[in-house]
């Protein structure tokens, strides 16, 4: 059993629903144990961290890099930094934000450097974009073209109206990735 946190920030509920979609996407996984955290509780408690194998974590884009409540998750993890008690985690990042771009690429590179600074390893993204092969823009996988980590574009309506379908099934798409490749790295070596 591999235990997987996805820990995100979301001021309107937009980051929020594209978490919930990865969960879906990762309990399609056997033998994965998944878990919705907002950054927020785990600011305050960051020693809860060491009981999972692996993170995806997710903020806004707040002018090209993570919000603010995330950033002070982040920093709360100081100290298992200094004793890189979360050297060898699975780990991933997925943003939210209102224009195509809005460089939200600087959001998932801040989340990146985070990462390794804590001796983790980076899964990206690796969905072809399937607008390449004739499905409408609206509804193809990967169709704002991250690989890095997921990106996803939300609109001024409420969270579950302002989402493209093909940026749902991405977070589907990339949660139950993350949650196969987690359940490699949990499975029991053979002897
Ligand atoms: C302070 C602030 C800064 C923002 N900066 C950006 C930005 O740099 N790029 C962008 O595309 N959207 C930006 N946005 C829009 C948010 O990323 C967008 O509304 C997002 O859906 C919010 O997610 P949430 O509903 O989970 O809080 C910004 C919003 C706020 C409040």
């Amino acid at each position: 059993m591999g235990k997987l946190a996805i820990i995100y920030h979301s001021a309107h509920g937009h980051t929020e629903h594209i978490a919930q979609q990865i969960r879906s996407g990762a309990e399609q996984i056997d033998g994965i144990e998944v878990h919705l955290l907002k950054a927020e509780d785990l600011a305050l408690a960051p020693d809860a961290l060491v009981e999972f194998d692996g993170f995806i974590l997710g903020s806004p884009t707040y002018l090209g890099g993570v919000s603010g409540p995330f950033k002070t998750f982040m920093d709360a993890t100081g100290r298992l930094w200094r004793t890189q008690q979360l050297r060898g985690r699975l780990a991933a990042g997925f943003t939210v934000s209102s224009l195509p771009s809005g460089d939200k690429q600087s959001t998932l590179l801040s989340m990146f450097v985070f990462c390794m600074q804590h001796g983790m390893l980076w899964a990206g993204n690796p969905i072809l974009p399937e607008q390449h092969n004739g499905v409408p823009y609206e509804e193809a996988a990967n169709r704002l073209g991250s690989w890095s980590g997921l990106m996803a574009q939300a609109g001024h309506a409420s969270p579950v109206d302002s989402f493209a379908p093909g940026d749902v099934k991405t977070a589907r798409m990339f949660g139950r990735n993350f949650a196969l490749n987690l359940q490699r790295l949990c499975a029991p070596i053979e002897a």
